[in-house]
């Protein structure tokens, strides 16, 4: 093989190793074993002594471009290998900025729940206990004890679901809470000073301030020589702890079967508060709900004589609170459960 032979193949075997090398350490030690001076570049070199000039010289050029073929396949692969080195280093240190930490994601009262709460909060400050009864009522409970016969004309005061159970129209799911006055009431002797939160039901079609399910709360009091003073006074306090100092009730003459006298429980409007605004018709004042001194009917059906004792009662929506509160135009949000709203309160 001549020399030139040689030194074309130290340089082909040189590129293909170059390229099969797979770290920089590796090609460092490729690097000295083609370039040192035990390598077949650093004999040959050796070799040139014993040539004469002429032929020296150019096995010296042929020598000189081998060795500079061997070094360019070795920088070419250094060159790959940084590079290859760099991206793995960036993407090993890359940081997400967009990456949230993972905090536990805690969940929290539902706002109806939340309502409820502080209104009990208000009436258990004044002295009431809560107590609660069942969704699915009798007929007896929802409106004969309420001193609303079959057939009485004030039924239609309330669009009834029936339940498929028992005799037809026997079993509803209750129409307000009152029906728990008369479990409060069947539950033990007076005095009694309860509140009766909860899930009520109306055949209704849901619209932005309709719902088919709703929320109210009742209140009772049974005492002896409970007047229409204390329904006023306690109303008027209930409404200045629960809405602040700005807002004032009033009572309006009303009808109830439960209640004689009965009254409607309006308060200042919250937006204007009582100024007149396009929210409260300009009349400066917001319904609440109803209440009344309890009948001696309604007495009557749970035992309780109407001559001992006396008593008032009051039942209003709830739910108008919440959205009064936070702005919310669309009853039918409470009870989507669209954790992007409920998230907000
Ligand atoms: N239950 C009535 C309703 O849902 C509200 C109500 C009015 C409750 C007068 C009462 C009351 O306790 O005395 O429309």
């Amino acid at each position: 093989m001549s020399m030139i032979e040689q030194l074309a193949a130290i340089g082909d075997d040189a590129e293909s190793r170059a390229a099969e090398v797979a770290t920089l350490a590796e090609l460092d030690s490729l690097g000295s074993e083609l370039l040192g001076k035990r390598s077949r570049l650093g004999e040959l070199k050796k070799g040139l002594r014993d040539l004469d000039e002429d032929e020296r010289r150019a096995a010296g050029r042929a020598l000189n471009d081998a060795n500079a073929r061997v070094q360019a396949a070795l920088d070419a692969r250094r060159a790959d290998l940084e590079a290859q080195e760099r991206r793995r280093r960036l993407d090993d240190e890359r940081l997400d900025l967009t990456e949230t930490i993972a905090t536990r994601a805690l969940g929290h009262l539902h706002l109806v729940t939340q309502t409820h709460d502080r209104l009990e909060d208000v009436f258990v400050g004044m002295g009431f206990t809560v107590a609660e009864g069942p969704e699915v009522e009798t007929d007896w409970y929802n409106f004969q004890a309420l001193n609303i016969p079959e057939s009485h004309p004030a039924r239609s005061m309330w669009d009834t679901l029936y339940v498929d159970l028992g005799p037809p129209e026997s079993t509803v799911l209750r129409t307000h809470t009152s029906p728990v006055q008369i479990r409060v009431m069947e539950g033990g002797p007076p005095p009694i000073y309860s509140i009766m939160p909860g899930r009520v039901y109306r055949r209704d079609t849901a619209d932005a301030s309709h719902m088919p399910v709703f929320h109210q709360i009742e209140g009772l009091v049974v005492d002896k020589g409970i007047s229409f003073a204390d329904l006023a006074g306690t109303l008027e306090a209930f409404t200045t702890a629960y809405f602040g100092g700005a807002i004032h009730s009033r009572l309006r003459p009303s009808y109830f079967p439960f209640t004689e006298p009965s009254a409607e429980y309006d308060i200042n409007c919250l937006f204007c508060l009582g100024e007149g605004c396009q929210t409260c018709g300009r009349t400066g004042w917001m319904e609440l709900g109803g209440c009344g001194m309890v009948h001696p009917n309604v007495f009557a059906s749970v035992g309780y004589d109407p001559e001992e004792w006396s008593g008032f009662a009051f039942g209003f929506g709830t739910d108008r609170l919440s959205m009064n509160r936070h702005g919310i135009n669309d009853i039918r949000e409470l009870f989507t459960n669209d954790i992007r709203f409920l998230t907000q309160f």
